[in-house]
């Protein structure tokens, strides 16, 4: 859950490395620090968040230093102090390492290496990787032998680069963590995650697990664990540098959810047949389910999870969506005909990831549906659908829950072949999205209760995964307490938190059955003095019983889901501008969460 950084070239590493630092921020931001290589490994690091670290470095003349490794951290081991930020050394600072993982067998090593009269700096569990480096420098061994053998003793995940004092090198080696390497002209770059490098280059290889590579000016040579030198593809990124940075809104987020039309259509993109009516997901050849479908994510990925597991089970599949952390194999029945779909944005969630090994030990099938090419879980599951996102910086997940949404009845129309009737509806959601976008009065709900004691959120069916999301959406960006629950639970307990100081926002869309009964709950509330803001497309009396209106297109079931959902990410995000919070980066969170 840490960004890593890497450059060798004849430009100036120490601004190549803050660059890239500020692109990876969202993967952690409570330490950062770099290390610069000019004969002599020069370490520069700090507790807290990256302007921290440039203050320090506001001084540094690192003309000439053509090298560097840089970190930006989210603890795992010991707290956010500058001892535990990255880079760690040896002793006499002749190795400088970065760590984005977990080392399972540190403690065994540190004891190994304290018997040996090795003196720790740190409380991390990186650190034992400089001291074996070094040892094995002492031994007499060339520094990328010496790399390599050191990670031979490591067990645990991680993605790591070294660099060693006199050499313009860096090395670097993965395993259930991400790395790419960034190609340029006469300088090579390497990054837990392109943005860190999109500007100076578009040409990657991603690292596979159990892969080395050792990188100079001139390049990058990839190696296997036997050493075998390998030949990987080299991809071209599409993103523009632009899309990555905030397009002149004040915030990520804001940015983000403004994306969605755009996003949705390239989700989209070749993928219907508007004249026919059809589906086309070549990804999909061949998986038509035998058997159930288990849905495997966490956070707002679940939420994507719920309401795909709704739409397989309307069409007379067997489906069930899990908490990842909650998923185990050998628990469950999982056998060749199951099929297990992990959902996850950034293809690295550590939950979602164990729950795909475990699904793949157990025989089943697998598909990953994620945004980020060339993840783990993509390299993990048999096949894989992507998004089509684009990168989301925000830590809330807002653009790629929608394009979750999208995917996933993709998947689905696919699978079960009903796409018929599905293709209509899914064609029209980027402008209904669009008219919520024009049209929404989110910011006026937000200033009415801002001060509010807590939020409610209530739907059926489909709008039930939204209602859980609009209440992480609020808890994670405004640090208010809410809830999400099913409209018929709210009678069973819930009801007895509602009062005047409690709005509740009610998902109320479409004609049927499952709309009405949601009129009936929101009366049930009203009846108890509670603000009520309807989120409505007007095809029931809802409206009348609402103090507050937010409204969206009259649509399909699965576009008034994707629709509703956007006027809750506008009112969280209101709310959370109102209170000033730290919208991008909420405290305690971190956008990919690689440890379980
Ligand atoms: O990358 P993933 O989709 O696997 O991430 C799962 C959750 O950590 C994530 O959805 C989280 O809940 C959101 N960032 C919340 O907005």
């Amino acid at each position: 859950m840490c960004g890593i950084v890497g450059y060798v070239g004849d430009g100036n590493a120490l601004e190549v490395l803050t660059t890239g630092l500020s692109g990876l921020e969202y993967r952690g931001y409570d330490s950062a620090g770099v290390a610069l290589g000019n004969g002599r490994l020069a370490v520069y690091k700090r507790a807290g968040e990256l302007a921290e670290l440039e203050d320090t470095l506001e001084d540094v003349d690192a003309d000439g230093v053509r090298v560097g490794i840089g970190h930006t951290r989210w603890s795992t081991h010991g707290p956010p102090t500058d001892a535990n930020a990255h880079p760690h050394t040896d002793a006499a600072g002749r190795v400088a390492v970065v760590h984005n993982g977990i080392i399972e067998n540190y403690a065994a090593l540190r004891e190994e290496l304290s018997a040996a009269g090795v003196a720790f700096e740190s409380d991390t569990d990186t650190e034992v990787v400089p001291h074996l480096i070094a040892r094995n420098l002492e031994r007499g061994m060339a520094p990328e032998r010496a790399f390599r053998a050191a990670i031979g003793r490591l067990e645990g995940s991680y993605a790591i680069a070294a660099t060693v004092a006199g050499s313009e090198v860096v090395h670097a080696a993965r395993k259930e963590s991400p790395l790419v390497i960034g190609l340029g002209e006469g300088a090579t770059y390497l990054a837990s995650d392109v943005p860190a490098f999109i500007e100076f280059t578009d040409r990657v290889i991603y690292l596979e697990d159990d892969q080395f590579a050792r990188l100079d000016a001139g390049g990058a040579v990839v190696a296997d664990a036997d050493g075998a030198v390998l030949d990987p593809p080299v991809d071209t990124i599409e993103w523009d540098p632009e899309d990555a940075g905030k397009s002149g809104y004040d915030h990520y987020m804001l940015k983000e959810i403004n994306e969605q039309p755009s996003a949705l259509r390239d989700c989209l993109r070749g993928r219907i047949d508007g004249l026919e009516g059809s589906v086309h997901l070549e990804e999909l050849a061949g998986l038509e389910p035998s058997g159930p479908i288990q849905l495997v994510a966490c956070g707002t990925s679940y939420h994507a999870a719920l309401f795909a597991a709704g739409m397989f089970r309307r069409r007379g599949i067997h489906a069930d969506a899990f908490i990842a952390s909650e998923y185990h194999a050998d628990r469950l029945p999982v056998d060749a005909d199951t099929l297990v779909v992990g959902v996850t944005q950034s293809g690295e969630t550590a939950d979602t990831m164990r729950a795909l090994r475990e699904a793949n030990r157990a025989g089943a099938r697998t598909l990953a549906v994620t945004n980020v090419v060339g993840s783990s879980a993509a390299r993990e599951c048999d096949r894989t659908l992507y998004i089509r996102a684009g990168p989301e910086i925000g830590v809330a997940a807002t653009k790629t829950f929608a394009s979750q949404q999208l995917a996933l009845a993709l998947v689905v129309a696919e699978l079960t072949g009903s796409s018929h009737g599905l293709v209509d509806e899914l064609r029209d959601v980027p402008d209904a999205v669009q008219t919520v976008l024009d049209t929404s009065r989110a910011s006026e709900v937000a200033d009415a209760y801002v001060d509010a004691d807590a939020y409610f959120f209530i739907g059926r069916g489909y709008q039930y995964p939204v209602a859980l999301e609009g209440a992480l959406k609020m808890k994670e960006i405004t640090y208010r307490h809410a809830e999400g629950f099913a409209a018929g639970e709210l009678k069973h307990g819930p009801l007895a938190l509602v009062t005047e100081e409690t709005p509740v926002f009610a998902l109320v869309t479409g004609e049927g059955e499952l709309a009405r009964k949601t009129v009936g709950n929101v009366k049930e509330v009203e009846a108890r003095g509670a603000p009520v803001v309807a989120v409505s497309d007007g095809r029931t009396e809802v409206d009348r019983y609402a103090d507050e209106l937010l409204s969206v297109p009259e649509i399909g079931e699965i576009g008034a889901a994707v629709a509703a959902n956007v006027q809750l990410q506008l009112v969280s995000y209101w709310v959370a501008n109102s209170l000033g919070r730290s919208i991008d980066r909420p405290r305690n969170l971190a956008k990919s969460v690689t440890v379980e």
